[in-house]
């Protein structure tokens, strides 16, 4: 059940798929219904597996805070991005994904045309007022016939969907509370990017956005 006042006041209803370019769907809505439940196992991750600001191989601090949960985690230091099964603050796995998280990454996957995805890597991306992602391509992954699911909760924010070279012009996609994006097949390596979170406040996140994308990467 989705909370009345988020559902009704600040959210649209859920919506037809929307494909943005060959094998990128946008499913407006598509987590409402679950998002109650998501956020509280994405707190029962986070209480154990912390975000943090990692570093670039460059050595700056990235403005999202990330964790991970999952087989596999993805993470970012002096040594470059990769893909590791254990959390480097806590030299431990990192916390399993839970079943409704699981469940979301492959029924949105299925609905966008790709049956069968079953993720072993979970991406929690935190988003304050300010951060952003700068366009990169998803490339860390061994199998780029695996889509990637990409699931937003809390404030908005403006996707960049862009083509296949960085100087492409991307094309400004609003994503809100619930919204779920898959891309895969002929979109799998777009660049992509998220322009700086505006300030505000949700009512199911508070001061930020929440973005977990679900990945095959082993
Ligand atoms: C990402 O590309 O990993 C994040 C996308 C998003 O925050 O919507
Ligand atoms: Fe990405």
């Amino acid at each position: 059940m989705s909370d009345p006042h988020t559902a009704d006041l600040f959210a649209p209803p859920a919506g037809e798929p929307q494909v943005l370019a060959p094998g990128a769907v946008l499913l407006p809505g598509a987590a409402l219904d679950d998002a109650p439940a998501l956020l509280a196992a994405i707190r029962d991750i986070l209480a154990r597996a912390p975000l943090r600001q990692m570093v670039t191989r460059g050595g700056f601090k990235m403005s999202v805070a990330m964790s991970n949960c999952g087989a596999l985690g993805w993470i970012s230091d002096r040594r470059g991005y990769r893909y590791a099964p254990l959390d480097p603050e806590r030299d431990a796995p990192w916390p399993a994904m839970p079943p409704v998280l699981q469940a979301l990454a492959t029924t949105s996957a299925t609905r966008a045309g790709f049956a069968g995805f079953v993720p072993d890597a979970c991406l929690i991306n935190r988003y304050a007022p300010g951060a952003r992602m700068a366009l990169h391509q998803d490339r860390d992954e061994a199998d780029f016939d695996q889509p990637i699911v990409s699931l937003s909760l809390g404030l908005p924010a403006v996707f960049l969907f862009g083509g296949f070279e960085r100087g492409d012009r991307p094309t400004r996609i609003p994503l809100g509370h619930g919204d779920v994006l898959v891309w895969g097949g002929p979109a799998r390596l777009r660049f992509h990017g998220v322009l700086p979170v505006k300030d505000g406040t949700h009512p199911a996140t508070g001061a930020c956005r929440l973005n977990l994308t679900f990945r095959k990467a082993g």
